[in-house]
């Protein structure tokens, strides 16, 4: 057991017929920091979060949540947003979080505390459908830290943001470790991982090519061109 860890995958694998769509990935992500899954469209990140957020199997190979073998169970230390939250239109911010607060049996006082986390106090009476890009993704990032997850999933998160969205996002991801949150992040632009990402992985057509600290001095740029072209179907 590695307790250095809150997720390693061991060579998994996802196939689909013929196709693999992930061909024996194996991550490492350290506790309390933001790990960026980079690569292009297609690559395979989302199919590799949706496994560790249990909503696909793995056709073959490990997910280590924790030190232990991925179970059930863990998603309880799981949050996730993945592609577009779950959100009620026609409720107001606070009620869609009361949804969930209650399913999962936690007290009141947290969505006040989440909703102060992602900067939606002040939304009051309006109701989603209302809501710009940004504030639904605030939203459902909202919801996936209610229960104060140990390891958050967050599938191009800032999609869609303006710079300035994109930037203050920035700022609340890189935050989350210190309040002992674990960031797993995916995007296909290589700037997201600026000025967040601890480690990156940058995967290709379900081939991991690189796996590392970030480094902003390195020609990063340079890096993933080469993994992506290598890796290219
Ligand atoms: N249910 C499925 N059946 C067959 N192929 C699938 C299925 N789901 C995904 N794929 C294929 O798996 C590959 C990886 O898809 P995935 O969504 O994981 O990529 P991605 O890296 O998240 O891309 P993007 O940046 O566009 O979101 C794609 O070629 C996709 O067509
Ligand atoms: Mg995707």
């Amino acid at each position: 057991m590695n307790d250095k860890y809150i997720l390693q995958t061991k060579q998994l694998t996802k196939k689909y017929r013929r196709s693999t769509i992930l061909n024996a990935v194996s991550i490492n992500v350290r506790k309390n920091t933001v790990y960026g899954l980079l690569g292009p469209n297609g690559a395979g990140k989302s199919t590799m979060l949706k496994i560790i957020s249990g909503l696909l199997k793995p056709t073959s190979g490990e997910v280590i949540f924790n030190g232990n073998q991925w179970n059930r169970k863990d998603l309880a230390h799981i949050g996730s947003l993945i592609e577009s939250p779950p959100l009620y239109g026609n409720l107001t911010a606070k009620e869609n979080l009361e949804v969930i607060n209650t399913i999962l049996g936690l007290p009141k006082e947290r969505i006040q505390e989440v909703l102060q986390i992602v900067g939606l106090t002040n939304t009051g009476s309006k109701r989603v459908m209302n809501f710009s890009m940004g504030m639904k993704q605030r939203l459902g990032i909202a919801l996936a830290i209610l229960n104060r997850p140990k390891l958050l999933i967050l599938d191009e998160p800032t999609n869609g943001l303006d710079p300035i969205g994109i930037q203050e996002l920035r700022e609340l991801i890189a935050s989350f470790p210190q309040q002992g949150m674990t960031v797993l992040l995916s995007s296909h632009l290589l700037s997201e991982a600026e000025h967040i990402a601890d480690d990156i992985g940058i995967i290709s057509n379900g081939i991991l090519g690189y796996e590392g600290k970030y480094h902003s001095y390195e020609n990063l740029e340079k890096l993933f061109t080469d993994v992506v072209r290598k890796h290219r179907a």
